[in-house]
């Protein structure tokens, strides 16, 4: 069984910064030798966490909600490492991307927070403020930092670009480069 990086990646716009972040960060994870996919979550229909309990009753137990995050559910489970990538939006991360990751409570039934123990994670976030900060995208990492802390996940990286319209980041050959590297280190040991 090769080694399996799922990317989750939420922008709704075609030629997306981010999307075009994670497609290098995936190059670079398949150029390592694993194999790869990508769900764009604006496309699927991901409702948000109603904190109704049930998938917390036991630890096989599903989410009540029909829709997309069941496949969604078993591609992070599958997967060895999960790259989460957004634009940022007010601050944070977009809509598609915090209904997805609550939605994700679901994976830890039975109150097992450990069940994505030692699986990698890689973020990608793009932004249109020249300053991370002020972007609010160190904001949107932190959320993600203290997530993979919780969990016990292994937090390889974060690949961040300043970009304002679709397509922009394909000039930024650092960032390019930086996410194509970030796949690398997601794929292999080192
Ligand atoms: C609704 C909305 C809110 C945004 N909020 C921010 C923000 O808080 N900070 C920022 O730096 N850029 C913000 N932007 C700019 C986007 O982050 C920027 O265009 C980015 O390149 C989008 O990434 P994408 O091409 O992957 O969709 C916002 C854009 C939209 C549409």
């Amino acid at each position: 069984m090769s080694f399996t990086v799922a990317a989750f990646s939420s922008s709704p716009r075609s030629r997306a910064n981010s999307e075009i972040l994670t497609d290098r960060l995936l190059a670079g994870a398949e150029k390592s030798g694993a194999s790869v996919t990508k769900a764009g979550l604006h496309h699927l229909s991901i409702k948000a966490c109603t904190a109704c309990g049930a998938c917390q009753s036991t630890a096989e137990a599903p989410c009540v909600i029909d829709d997309d995050m069941s496949d969604l559910i078993a591609q992070v489970r599958a997967a060895d490492a999960l790259v989460f990538a957004s634009p940022i939006y007010f601050a944070a991360v977009n809509a598609q991307m915090k209904l997805f990751l609550d939605r994700l409570f679901a994976v830890f039934g039975g109150g097992d927070f450990l069940a994505l123990e030692g699986k990698r994670m890689g973020v990608v976030l793009t932004y249109g403020a020249d300053d991370p900060f002020e972007s609010g995208a160190v904001n949107a990492l932190r959320m993600f930092q203290d997530a993979a802390f919780f969990l016990k996940m292994d937090l390889r990286g974060w690949v961040h670009a300043a970009c304002m319209d679709p397509g922009d980041v394909e000039s930024n050959s650092s960032a390019l480069d930086a996410a194509f590297a970030l796949g690398e280190k997601l794929a292999r040991d080192c």
